[in-house]
């Protein structure tokens, strides 16, 4: 079904984080890391900052005006090209809250009912939450499909909306009679799809966990870094020989997926070089190497937050591109569905 339902659509990659607080290691090595790849084996790509996704809860304006350009210089920091990928940031491009709102008329309540992460996210007072995040995964199909993308690279965690992501569009075709919108694949793959907290290996890291020493953040200092990895949960037992010996130690095989993810190695690989050792001795050579990795990325990012007016104009530059393509998608969408386009441009 799916290599046919892409077949007539050009490979196009279509990815999106959100600037509510800073970037984490999660987001890192299961989406920022691979988006750089993604750009330099040249397939054509288009990145964005999502803050009208963010909005579904509450923002403080200020605090969500500098997050969007920190997230901007971190996907600059580590190594997307604002001038061969296509990085913007969501609420500069009108044409996904357009389409986001055809969408909210396709998708099917059962549908949303089934979101998992709108249960974790409004918690037990889910009569409070908002109804944007209630409607947000219709959105982020608007996202991707207004760029007729082909594949979408996410964490783990994002898989079920990627997912929501193709019955939108597949019941869009059958309603309309068209092949139209593509049937975008999630690309889920590598060491590190989902990072765990440091304090407990059952649980997601996470940029809203309460306890900052859950997370790694890529702005945190060397020093942070070496004491948040030093302090984070294991066992007693030393590293094993094979990955599926790390079965029902959720903690351990956090640490052995980061430093595979962190060094571009497997997880057999680095049990082949630790098999035998404890944390004692493991714990020092993964802060090493997350310092070495992450260290350039912060003072990277540092350094281009001290010109906000240049990221403005990459955003800004990013977004008109962005709108070339996704402009014309949404009129022929509107044509499509019937509305009448009479204004002149
Ligand atoms: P967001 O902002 O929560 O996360 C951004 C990306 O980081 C990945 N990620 C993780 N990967 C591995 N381990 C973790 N602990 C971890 N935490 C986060 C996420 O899977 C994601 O790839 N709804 C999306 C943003 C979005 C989007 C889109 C993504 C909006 N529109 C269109 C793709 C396509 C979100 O909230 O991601």
């Amino acid at each position: 079904m799916t290599a046919a339902a892409t077949a007539r659509f050009s490979p196009r990659v279509f990815s999106g984080i959100q600037p509510s607080g800073g970037l984490t290691l999660g987001n890192y090595l299961g989406a920022l890391k691979r988006f750089v790849e993604t750009q330099n084996a040249g397939i054509e790509s288009v990145y964005c900052i999502v803050d009208m996704h963010a909005i579904t809860v509450w923002q403080d304006p200020a605090k969500l005006r500098h997050a969007t350009r920190e997230l901007a210089a971190g996907f600059i920091a580590a190594g997307i090209d604002p001038e061969r990928s296509i990085l913007f940031n969501q609420s500069q491009v009108s044409a996904h809250v357009e389409l986001g709102w055809i969408f909210t008329c396709v998708a099917r309540l059962g549908w949303m009912n089934r979101m998992t992460q709108f249960k974790d996210k409004a918690g037990k007072n889910a009569e409070a939450a908002s109804l944007g995040l209630y409607a947000y995964p219709a959105l982020m199909a608007a996202d991707i499909l207004a760029y007729h993308a082909t594949h979408v690279p996410v964490g783990e965690d994002q898989k079920q909306h990627v997912e929501l992501t193709r019955d939108i569009a597949a019941k869009f075709n059958h309603d309309y009679g068209v092949e139209f919108f593509p049937i975008a694949e999630p690309v889920i793959e590598g060491a590190a799809t989902r990072v765990m907290s440091l304090r407990d290996g059952t649980k997601k890291m996470s940029k809203s966990d309460p306890s900052d020493q859950s997370r790694i953040n890529l702005t945190d200092s060397a020093d942070d870094i070496a004491q948040k990895i030093r302090r984070a949960k294991t066992d007693a037992e030393p590293l094993p020989e094979i990955p599926q010996a790390l079965e029902g130690r959720p903690e351990a095989r956090n640490l052995v997926n980061i430093y595979a993810a962190l060094a571009g190695v497997s997880p057999e690989q680095v049990l082949a070089d630790f098999a035998g050792q404890g944390f004692a001795a493991f714990k020092p050579r993964l802060a090493e190497l997350a310092v070495s990795v992450l260290a350039p990325i912060s003072a990277e990012m540092g350094r281009l937050m001290a010109d906000p007016a240049e990221i403005d104009r990459i955003l800004g530059r990013g977004a008109e591109r962005a709108e070339a393509i996704a402009r014309p998608i949404l009129e022929r969408t509107y044509e499509i569905v019937g509305m009448v386009r009479s204004r002149r441009a």
